[in-house]
């Protein structure tokens, strides 16, 4: 096993930087982005025993009181960033909720994180929701490393899915290490680096690392071992791949233009030994940061964060809620005054927590790279940013194109009051987007999210926080697009029927569409119209 060559600097803030990697996992569900977390975690030391963390995560399920709802549907909406140490480095793994509970949190998240693990199904490829949140770290570039899991059940052939990443998402894709067998005679890996045989055994349940037996390609035993034709298949393939030449670039990696891929089984520990190594070898320590005052760097001295998250009714008991901040530069320290730039003034930070499924600890320091939930009496939105020292604000974090539309009645207009305040805070949190239709008199509110939960939560949420009734209507439109024209041309610019317009809270305009044909129609028909995914 290799130890890390952190760099050691005299300087702490250096120091803490270099060693941090903050990623996140994305996937489709069921492709395996939870067992490769607890496999990760395995291999890192962080836990004896695979197994925890989904036992975590089903007993978080089967007693969670977060909110009736999710007692009864047996899901998770907290979410928060795992934080473990591995070989000297500290990891930051941030959580993005798939399922019914995925929601523009998700993609948040990933305008945070500094490297990206793609998890793809061997036998399925790449699926919707995997494209979605590829496209979303496309927006700043996130480096991607890939893990191809499931190996051990028949899936497609190697080629064939590094055609399909490279067709299908515009990434190159570089493999790191080759498969031997598919299936049940998958036997292990080659690492096309180092030019190793690796073959595992599996353990009982998975629970342990797999022992490994490294070889050469042309040890004699190697036939016997892996069998005559896998054998032969796997001398072939790995000629071809040394012709064609693909190799790996750590820039192009770096920049986003390709991603090295691993195949492996997370449930067998197959190939995850070397995948961790790599992960932590390659993956970026956390970069600077775009600002109004130009580009922030983590280890400039005076500390910087941003809030990319918030979360409401941690605890119900209290009725909390919590702002996630992903510290930027400099050094986090508890009971911090800082400067909220949205604000423009002074706030004292009392109670910064660090969250681990249900549980919270005192956060005593935090670096670039970290996330820290802070107790938020309504003190922040997403995108806030909080300084010490020189006054700077980061980038906006932008609102990521709904699919999911919906009708907001209020049943007892005598609370329009609350139903209102409800609303607006719920929108200023980013649990749901709100428009309004530019030809209704009736100005009820038009709930706009990327998840269809959202909409179940804010009706909850405003029943139990603002004690209002409320009750949805689905919206037939499943896309939204901010449109940018001249407004003495917009009377000429000719719409597909089916189609409204509204606007968001800032006025903008937003075409609501029921498809992306219709989209496209509408592209085709005016000619310097401009239609925006982000708002
Ligand atoms: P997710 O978080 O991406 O939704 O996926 P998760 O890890 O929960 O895995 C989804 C299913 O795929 C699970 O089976 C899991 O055991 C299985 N799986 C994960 N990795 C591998 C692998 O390398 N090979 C095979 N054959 N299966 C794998 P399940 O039946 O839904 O759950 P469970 O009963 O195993 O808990």
């Amino acid at each position: 096993m290799t130890q890390p060559t952190i760099k050691v600097n005299d300087d702490e803030l250096e120091y803490e930087v270099a060693r941090r990697r903050t990623f996140a996992i994305i996937s489709h569900p069921d492709a395996g982005k939870t067992t490769l977390t607890e496999k990760l975690l395995l291999y890192a030391g962080a836990v004896e025993l695979a197994g925890s963390v989904r036992a975590r995560k089903n007993q978080h399920h089967a007693t969670a009181d977060w909110m009736e709802m999710e007692q009864q549907r047996g899901i998770s909406i907290t979410t928060a960033a795992l934080q473990f140490d591995c070989r000297g480095y500290r990891i930051n793994l941030l959580d993005t909720p798939g399922h019914q509970d995925f929601s523009e949190d998700t993609y948040r998240t990933l305008m945070v994180t500094d490297s990206a693990v793609m998890v793809l199904d061997s036998a399925k490829g790449i699926e919707p929701q995997t494209r979605k949140l590829f496209q979303v770290c496309r927006l700043r570039r996130t480096p991607i490393l890939t893990f191809i899991n499931k190996l051990d059940r028949p899936g497609r052939e190697p080629l064939a899915l590094l055609d399909e990443i490279e067709q299908e998402l515009g990434i190159g894709s570089v493999p790191m290490n080759w498969p031997i067998g598919n299936g049940p005679s998958f036997k292990g890996v080659y690492d096309l680096a180092k030019q190793q045989v690796l073959l595992f055994e599996r353990t009982h349940h998975g629970q342990h690392r797999a022992p490994v037996q490294v070889h050469d390609l042309y040890d004699p035993q190697l036939a016997i071992l892996v069998g005559q034709d896998e054998y032969q298949q796997l001398v072939d393939e790995i000629e071809l791949l040394a012709a064609a030449g693909s190799s790996f670039s750590e820039e192009a990696f770096l920049t986003g233009n390709i991603t090295p891929v691993f195949f492996g089984s997370a449930i067998n520990n197959f190939g995850l030994e070397p995948f961790l190594q790599t992960l932590l070898d390659l993956a970026p320590a956390p970069g600077p940061r775009m600002s109004s005052d130009g580009l922030i760097e983590p280890t400039s001295p005076g500390f910087t964060g941003q809030i990319f998250k918030i979360q409401a009714n941690m605890d119900p008991q209290h009725r909390d809620r919590v702002a996630f901040l992903r510290v930027c530069s400099g050094r986090f320290e508890k009971d911090m005054q800082l400067y909220h730039s949205r604000l423009k003034r002074k706030v004292r930070i009392t109670r910064a927590y660090r969250f681990f499924a249900r549980e919270r600890e005192i956060v005593e320091e935090a670096y670039p790279g970290d996330v820290v939930g802070l107790a938020n009496p309504g003190l922040f939105n997403i995108g806030d940013t909080l300084c010490d020292g020189k006054v700077i604000r980061f980038e906006d974090i932008p609102r990521f194109t709904p699919e999911h539309f919906c009708l907001l009645h209020n049943r007892h207009i005598a609370k329009y009051k609350q139903f209102n305040k409800g609303i607006e805070q719920l929108e200023e949190e980013g649990a749901t987007q709100v428009l309004y239709f530019t030809d209704s008199l009736r100005k009820e509110p038009v709930l706009a999210a990327v998840g269809e939960l959202q909409f179940d939560v804010v009706v909850a949420r405003l029943n139990s926080e603002y004690g209002v009734d409320v009750s949805t209507e689905r919206l037939p439109f499943t896309c939204a697009r901010w449109v940018e024209c001249n407004l003495e041309k917009l009377s000429d610019i000719i719409w597909p029927s089916r189609s409204k317009l509204a606007r968001d809270r800032e006025g903008r305009l937003v075409a609501l569409f029921s498809s992306d044909w219709e989209v496209n129609f509408c592209l085709e028909k005016n000619p310097g119209l401009i239609l925006k995914e982000l708002g």
